[in-house]
């Protein structure tokens, strides 16, 4: 073993806002060290906890193995290797940046429109998040941040950037919504404690409760960042998993509507983990109305590029119309289907979830189990979910809900056979509770 001598790090390496004192990530190591299986481990612990889509991977499968010129090499029609290993211009590659931008459109439906020259690629939407949140703010400054919200946030939006998230909590009797009252009150609360308010950062839909943001809402938004003269950031990166693409209003329809007045405070995130089911592969955008946050961003891209054999790859296949919007309307189905499947079986067993539209997770209530109406009590059925149960669910107070009992539920990440077992589990806890 080395020894390890007493030599002093960064204050950002020994910050303790990484965010990872989370029973969010708590969850995954219980998960990692006895997972799982079907046929070798029968009695493991069924992941939950992760919001990945593999329900849509036969689709990607069948395109590659129909398209080899996407990802080899020196066959007619594929660019040189030569040229690919030498590329590392931080535009990235044009016939990428136009593809990104014509998927982002098709997944709203035609009812916006994006311009390639505005897309900086990013290392995924974690790069997306915390590159927006260095160019918008100083350390000590506040990002206000509806609750509940993706845990992520605590490490990408805080640690290395310095800022904090404020919380805007919002409440079950409006199904979580966000309410004047509540932005409002976020953003005094920042300035008594002397922050400098730079923005409001939502996502749409939602993680974790699985909801698009109403119109409406996104009105009201626009109009409050323009009065504070701050700026509105929209993580939309589940944007093409809302089950009806008719049900999801992205910040940008609303802008072209408004002729792109007040746009320049305006900016979105978005990435092909979610949607496309590919987070290994790191690719993310940040698409910003303001020129100077596109120019900055682009500088700033340096530290987290996209590999251009990535780009390559998914410049094909996202500029194959045909694919796209097979596997955008096949994806949707499959993922109402598995929504559909998971509250059906959660009502059975008398368990409400929020009604949702979108993602890979339902947000479930298990307020009435708690035997403390409290974060204590929360963990203890956690606890209880992860070690009998043997599900790693995730708790809502990683996601800073400000009320005790909810709980985010995956769905996607896993055979339906899987979601089969993990429901008979639920079932047979919830029987042995009643008997108790
Ligand atoms: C709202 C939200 N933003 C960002 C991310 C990070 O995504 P990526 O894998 O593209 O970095 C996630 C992943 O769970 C998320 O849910």
């Amino acid at each position: 073993m080395i020894e390890q001598p007493r030599v002093e790090l960064s204050k950002v390496a020994v910050s303790e806002t990484h965010g990872e004192n989370s029973p969010y990530f708590a969850g995954w190591k219980a998960y990692d060290e006895n997972p799982y299986d079907e046929l070798t481990n029968s009695s493991g612990v069924i992941q939950m906890g992760l919001a990945e889509n593999q329900v849509s991977f036969d689709l990607l499968e069948k395109y590659l193995e129909e398209h080899p010129e996407a990802s080899t090499w020196g066959k007619s029609g594929a660019p040189g290797f030569r040229e690919n290993a030498l590329f590392q211009d931080y535009h990235g590659l044009k016939s990428f940046r136009s593809a990104m931008a014509s998927f982002m459109e098709q997944i709203r439906g035609g009812r916006a429109k994006f311009d390639p020259d505005r897309v900086v690629l990013t290392a995924g939407a974690t790069a997306a998040n915390e590159l927006l949140t260095f160019i918008l703010a100083n350390p000590g400054d506040a990002l206000l941040v509806p609750t509940p919200y993706y845990p992520g946030f605590d490490r990408d939006l805080r640690w290395r950037t310095g800022v904090n998230i404020v919380p805007i909590h919002c409440e079950s009797s409006n199904n979580f919504q966000i309410t004047p009252q509540a932005l409002e009150a976020a953003y005094d609360e920042a300035e008594a404690k002397n922050m400098k308010v730079r923005g409001v950062l939502i996502t749409n839909p939602s993680n974790p409760l699985g909801a698009t943001v109403q119109r409406s809402i996104l009105e009201y938004l626009l109009d409050f960042v323009t009065e504070k003269n701050i700026h509105l950031v929209s993580d939309e990166i589940y944007s093409g998993s809302v089950f009806s693409s008719s049900e999801f209003v992205s910040v940008a329809e609303i802008l072209e509507a408004r002729e792109y007045k007040e746009a320049e405070r305006v900016h979105i995130v978005y990435s092909l983990s979610k949607d496309l089911g590919l987070p290994g592969f790191r690719v993310g955008t940040i698409y910003s109305y303001n020129d100077n946050v596109v120019t900055t961003a682009r500088r700033m891209s340096s530290f987290t590029l996209i590999s251009s054999q990535t780009q390559h790859l998914l410049a094909c296949m996202l500029s194959d119309k045909k694919f796209t919007e097979n596997y955008i309307g096949t994806n949707r189905e499959r993922l109402r289907k598995r929504y559909q499947m998971i509250i059906e079986g959660l009502r059975s067993v008398g368990i409400e979830c929020l009604k949702g539209n979108a993602g890979l997770f339902c947000w479930m209530n298990l307020s009435p189990l708690l035997e403390k109406p409290n974060r204590e009590g929360e963990l203890e059925l956690w606890n209880a979910f992860l070690h009998e149960v043997k599900l790693n669910i995730s708790p809502g107070s990683s996601c800073r809900c400000s009320e005790p009992g909810w709980f985010r539920v995956c769905f996607a990440n896993m055979s339906e056979n899987t979601l089969e077992v993990a429901l008979e589990r639920i079932r047979n806890f919830m029987e042995r509770i009643n008997k108790e």
